[in-house]
């Protein structure tokens, strides 16, 4: 089975897929460190973020991996080209860079057929922005999860703090998520929207436990 969970950046996918993974014991992976790992990759060899051939070309070549531990649904570490990137793909350096980057075609055919590969491999669930739209349409559970930006920024905030990487300005991470937003949403390949089968679900007013819930109960129906 497949669990597509959709939304824009913080409105709590990772924390989650996890958590629903761990209930349903399913695997977990994260679209989204795969777009920052070739990002931080593209700066690491000097390559223009607005040079899409470049990027194509970078995608295709690179190989991503996550690595578990027994027992944890979430990857321990992420690796490209056998470099572990798990910190640095969550500065704001990647922050800032990782928009261009996913919007670059060639990237988006070359992930998207690394994403299908692993998820074909059992039940996962799959956080992104296009999962139940283009990485797999025929997802038996689609969620699209949304919450305000300043919600999302507060939440990121505390993130960053816990896992002390990334930036604890407020205004600075909020003004990102904006940034971020409209880019994804405005973008030509992929913009950032609810498959039409898709469940809308609002974090904002909601506990985790709640969310978590909610998408147990859908993929517990869908079965
Ligand atoms: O979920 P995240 O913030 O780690 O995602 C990082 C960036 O990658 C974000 O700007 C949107 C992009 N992304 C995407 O275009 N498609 C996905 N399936 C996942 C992420």
């Amino acid at each position: 089975m497949i669990i597509a969970i959709d939304g824009p950046s913080g409105a709590g996918k990772s924390s989650v897929t996890k958590l629903v993974a761990l209930e349903l014991g399913f695997s977990c992976l994260d679209t989204g460190a795969m777009y920052r790992a070739i990002t931080w990759k593209a700066l690491e060899d000097g390559v223009d973020v607005n040079d899409a051939e470049a990027l194509g070309e970078l995608a295709r070549s690179c190989t991503i991996d996550f690595e578990h531990e027994a027992g944890d649904p979430s990857p321990k570490r992420v690796l490209i080209d056998g470099i572990d990137v798990t910190g640095e793909i969550r500065t704001q350096r990647i922050d800032q860079n990782v928009s261009p980057v996913s919007a670059v075609p060639a990237v988006r055919e070359a992930l998207v057929a690394q994403q299908q590969r692993i998820g074909r491999a059992g039940n996962y669930i799959v956080e992104g922005r296009d999962i139940g739209t283009v990485v797999f349409p025929d997802a038996e559970v689609k969620v699209f999860l949304t919450a305000s930006a300043e919600e999302r920024a507060r939440r990121r905030v505390a993130q960053n703090a816990e896992r002390g990487v990334g930036s604890v300005d407020y205004e600075a991470v909020l003004a990102d998520i904006i940034r971020r937003d409209e880019y994804d949403s405005s973008r030509d390949v992929s913009p950032l929207k609810p498959a039409d089968d898709a469940v809308l679900l609002d974090s904002s007013p909601l506990t985790i436990e709640q969310v978590v819930q909610a998408i147990v109960d859908l993929a517990r129906e869908a079965r």
